[in-house]
């Protein structure tokens, strides 16, 4: 079964599609199947794995509308090595659609239910904002993932997300879990990057993630190839961070399968 992690933030520009598709594609490297689900409007994550997002036969817009088969809409490209369900403008339409239909938190993870069988990662690239876009994502997830860059205004709208988080567990999702807070365009020569890591590494301790992505150019330039990192500069201190966050994603779940096999065992 697939692990379902939906990478949120509701503060714009922190990274949430660069680790997205850079996290898909290190770990299709590693030889797990992926799928990237992009649940955004803009389809960043469509475009930079180089889907053309004006033209492809279904999107996520189906998959929240029940309009085709959950199995048919992935784009699959073999290059890329992940399949991809794109995003795109038609999600502004789906928002709208949801608004008017019952049980609308709950129509991604309804869908996602056959897609799991297939993958061992899913991950749901969220917009901007706590949405009912994004609901439909955490309701789907089993844990989240939140890019953070280490600025002054940080922390600030994490209590949102935290609160929704609380929510969600009280009601339809009771056993979402953070799978980490993720440091993102770290740049340790800054005392302000230094000051405000410190300060998460305070608060967040071990849901804090240890490998932290630096700020690099190469990964700014790969999604206008239409290529991950890993095909554009593998040998980029960007596609390094993400190997190496590809490492630690997959070293926990591990632990947390194996303390789940023993505690069943006991
Ligand atoms: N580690 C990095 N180094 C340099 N540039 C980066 C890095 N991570 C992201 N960027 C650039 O920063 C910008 C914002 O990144 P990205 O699109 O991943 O953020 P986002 O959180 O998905 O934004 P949005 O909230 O609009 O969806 C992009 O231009 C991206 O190329
Ligand atoms: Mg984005």
């Amino acid at each position: 079964m697939a692990k379902v992690i939906a990478v949120v933030n509701q503060k714009g520009g922190v990274g949430k599609t660069t680790t997205s598709i850079n996290l898909s594609a290190a770990l299709a490297q590693r030889r797990l199947r992926v799928l990237l689900v992009d649940l955004d409007p803009q389809g960043n994550a469509s475009m930079g794995c180089g889907i053309d997002v004006e033209n492809v036969d279904h999107s996520a817009y189906d998959l929240l509308t029940g309009s085709a088969y959950a199995e048919n809409i992935a784009v699959k490209d073999e290059n890329l090595g992940f399949d991809v369900i794109a995003g795109g403008p038609d999600l502004t339409a789906a928002e709208v659609e949801l608004m008017e239909s019952d049980q609308r938190d709950k129509k991604l993870a309804e869908a996602m239910n056959v897609l799991q069988i297939v993958y061992d990662y899913v991950f749901i690239d969220c917009p901007p904002a706590l949405n009912i876009l994004t609901v439909n994502a955490l309701v789907a997830a089993q844990s989240i993932l939140i890019p953070m860059q280490c600025e002054y205004y940080a922390l600030e709208g994490l209590s949102a997300l935290m609160n929704t988080l609380a929510d969600l567990r009280n009601t339809v999702n009771p056993n979402l879990k953070v799978e980490g807070l993720l440091r993102t365009m770290y740049d340790p020569r800054s005392n302000l990057t230094k000051d405000v890591s410190k300060q998460l590494e305070h608060y967040f301790k071990d849901q804090l993630f240890e490998t932290c992505i630096p700020r690099n150019v190469r990964l700014a330039e790969a999604p206008s190839h239409g290529l991950p990192i890993s095909q554009y500069d593998k040998s980029s201190r960007g596609a390094i961070a993400y190997n190496e966050l590809a490492k630690e994603i997959t070293r926990r779940n591990r632990k947390t399968l194996k303390n789940q096999n023993y505690s069943v065992s006991l």
